[in-house]
């Protein structure tokens, strides 16, 4: 699609944002936001469809937010896909792509830091140590500039959007914060960028995390003591031929602490290496 074709406009800066919102609000429009990091597949394309279908108008942000990547982790190498993402938000009709960079994002002398503490430890927590806080404090800042009436988050990054939640609870901040199930490919592997990491014998094995994590959340509903029933799966998925797991767990779906009794809403969750990507998956236990 030709840029003069479309009605999708592009701003890059803070102030060019809040021009173009406070124009949104003043004629009555309710606004969603849906951050991302960009390379955009079908799984984020959901995220923007169920914006649309909240609020009057959806604004779209990317930016590959430095601060949430560990010193040996994959910023560099993170994919980025700007064209492709461009005609993609375009097709479906987004008003507005925020892309600001690290120098509007994090200015000369930007010293704070958003740490939401709980939450934030377990899990992905304990082996990606201050990525949360690299999360945390990107989602502010883009809340606190959009002021959105909706944010719009997968529940892939199950623990992300628990911290989200925590922080906007926290920090009194007048938005929605709503988490969609997690898109699929026909075999179960979670849609993610990081996918592209993957070869195609790493692929054919990568459907595998999604199978066990169904099938320890299917025993644990049936009454399987779960931190058993997850130190299995994690035995099983390494003789899949995941490279290391790093962790399977069950946990309560609201506050992220071990389970202490049956009967609360739960979610299994596992992080995976395999190859060159790192995997993360999460089901509920129904
Ligand atoms: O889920 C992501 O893509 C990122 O963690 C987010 C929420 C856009 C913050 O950088």
């Amino acid at each position: 699609m030709s840029e003069s074709a479309s009605s999708l406009s592009v701003v890059r800066d803070v102030d060019s944002l809040r021009r173009r919102l406070k124009d949104w609000r003043s004629a009555n429009q309710t606004i969603a936001l849906v951050p991302t990091m960009g390379a955009l597949h079908t799984g984020h394309m959901a995220l923007v469809e169920h914006a649309k279908a909240l609020a009057d108008e959806v604004v779209v942000s990317i930016f590959v937010n430095p601060t949430q990547f560990g010193p040996d982790e994959d910023l560099a190498a993170y994919p980025r896909s700007d064209s492709e993402d461009w005609e993609l938000l375009a097709a479906a009709d987004v008003g507005l792509l925020y892309m600001p960079d690290a120098s509007v994002m994090y200015p000369e002398h930007f010293q704070t830091d958003v740490k939401v503490i709980k939450v934030s430890q377990g899990l992905c927590g304990d082996h990606r140590p201050g990525h949360f806080d690299g999360v945390a404090t990107v989602v502010t800042k883009l809340l606190l500039q959009a002021l959105p009436d909706y944010a719009v988050f997968g529940e892939k990054d199950y623990q992300q959007l628990v911290v989200i939640k925590r922080l906007v609870a926290d920090l009194d901040i007048p938005v929605d914060i709503v988490g969609l199930p997690t898109v699929r490919e026909l075999d179960g592997l979670a849609l993610s960028s990081r996918n592209a990491y993957l070869s195609e014998p790493e692929r054919a094995i990568a459907p595998a995390l999604y199978k066990e994590l169904s099938a320890v959340a299917s025993d644990i509903s049936n009454g399987a003591e779960s931190s058993e029933r997850c130190a299995q799966a994690a035995e099983a998925l390494l003789k899949a031929g995941f490279n290391t797991v790093e962790y399977v767990d069950a946990r309560d779906a609201e506050t992220l602490m071990p389970l202490t009794s049956h009967g609360k809403p739960a979610r299994v969750l596992a992080a995976v290496t395999l190859g060159k990507a790192r995997l993360i998956d999460n089901v509920p236990v129904l």
